[in-house]
């Protein structure tokens, strides 16, 4: 007998713009354990009257979980954010839906009645981390039938592009869009409850000398106010030279780290928590990896079906925005209210760092859910190698 599961509170980083051989990244020097370490920190500093001894296991998403990412990030994360050794630690992935993943299985095994209290959550550094890890070794087995498995997402969105006919001028006019609203979103100050600044003082080496220098990072670094349509015409396809995917149409690399606690009925009125939500279903499914994109046009109806809803009940939709043609060519497929999909806008414009990403929009729509007050809401995402998830939440409280 399943037991009721609550979500008692969730936040996020800012999101940083990844470092790359161009260009310093915000986050650069941060490492991706401690990165989440704080997150949890910060996250229970919002959570006074629950003990850490109450807290049975941390759930981390990771896509590419080596490195600093590595050696188990959900036990180094509970270590390094200071909770007893008793509480225990994994690593969840599921490449882009990694974070969201996570959220879903502490709420599974509190349901299932293994645990009362979960820190669930994501992170990735695509500045110390990148696409692929920093020693792919793919199996030439899958060249055959799945060749497609291991292609650059880039390309798989040119793929969805050209059989869904979206077109460059649909991709950019979405992404002007993404900026649009995400920075109304900041100018509304509508992140900042769910969003953990970031304030740590680090040491650098300048002339041979250790120096120390303070690293400050409050708002998310993505949106561009100057993002507009003539802008972006002007970019160059990024993944083929007679594509139309280009870096204004795709979602940006990105540093970030995201959290959620969760507890069983009991976990919350022993230590008085407040509810603010409860996951109704969650589904998966899998495609075409040559088409991953579009992998959510199945798994969203499956997830409504398990909650017994339709899309016309969410009120808030949060769909990863990995790239405009994918995200085009679900709203348009499954005939969804493009006002009420990523209102705050999505990665095109805000980032996806991509182990952290699933609870990063997780977190960024029950704040929306609360904030326009709907009861349903659903957070989704495509998956490189073919793969679509969703799960449908009700806000409480
Ligand atoms: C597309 C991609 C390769 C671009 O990387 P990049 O070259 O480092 O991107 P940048 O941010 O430097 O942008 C490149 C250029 O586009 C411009 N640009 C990007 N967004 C813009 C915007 N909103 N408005 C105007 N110009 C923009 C930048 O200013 C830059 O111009 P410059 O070369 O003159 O400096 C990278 O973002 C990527 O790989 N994205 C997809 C990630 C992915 O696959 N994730 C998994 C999904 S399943």
């Amino acid at each position: 007998m399943a037991r009721d599961v609550f979500i008692v509170k969730a936040v996020r980083t800012p999101v940083a713009k990844a470092g790359t051989p161009k260009r310093r990244g915000t986050l650069e020097f941060v490492r991706p354990d401690d990165l989440i370490a704080l997150t949890i920190q910060g996250l229970l500093e919002r959570v006074p009257n629950l003990p850490t001894d109450a807290i049975d296991d941390v759930v981390i998403g990771s896509a590419f979980p080596e490195a600093e990412q590595g050696f188990n990030i959900g036990r180094i994360a509970a270590l390094r954010a200071g909770l007893p050794v008793t509480t225990t630690g994994q690593t969840v992935n599921r490449f882009c839906a990694s974070g969201l993943q996570a959220i879903i299985a502490a709420n599974d095994a509190i349901a299932m009645g293994r645990c009362g209290v979960a820190i669930a959550g994501g992170v990735e550094s695509m500045t110390r981390i990148p696409m692929a890890g920093h020693q792919p070794f793919l199996n030439p087995a899958l060249a055959g039938a799945h060749s497609a498995t291991y292609i650059s997402m880039g390309m798989t969105a040119e793929n969805v592009a050209r059989e869904y006919q979206i077109s460059r001028e649909d991709q950019d006019a979405f992404a002007v869009e993404s900026h649009r609203r995400a920075i109304a979103a900041q100018r509304e100050n509508r992140f900042v409850d769910e969003t953990l600044p970031i304030n740590l003082n680090r040491v650098v080496y300048e002339n041979g000398r250790a120096v120390e220098r303070s690293l400050s990072l409050i708002t998310d670094e993505g949106p561009r106010a100057d993002t507009s349509f003539e802008s972006l015409a002007k970019l160059k396809p990024a993944f083929t030279t007679t594509g139309s995917v280009t870096a204004g149409n795709a979602s940006q690399i990105s540093d970030g780290a995201a959290a959620v606690l969760l507890a069983s009925e009991d976990a919350v009125k022993t230590h008085n928590l407040t509810p603010l939500a409860r996951i109704l279903s969650f589904a998966t499914t899998g495609n075409d990896p040559a088409l991953m994109g579009v992998a959510p046009i199945d798994a969203i109806p499956k997830a409504l079906n398990l909650a017994g809803l339709s899309s016309s009940d969410l009120g808030v939709i949060e769909i990863n925005e990995a790239f405009a043609s994918q995200s085009v060519a679900i709203i348009r497929t499954l005939g969804l209210n493009p006002t009420i999909v990523n209102p705050n806008g999505g990665a095109i414009a805000l980032g996806h760092p991509l182990g952290c990403t699933g609870a990063r929009i997780f977190t960024t729509a029950l704040h929306e859910a609360h904030r326009i007050s709907a009861r349903y809401f659903g957070v989704g995402m495509c998956i490189g190698g073919g793969q679509g998830a969703f799960a449908v939440a009700e806000r409480l409280g």
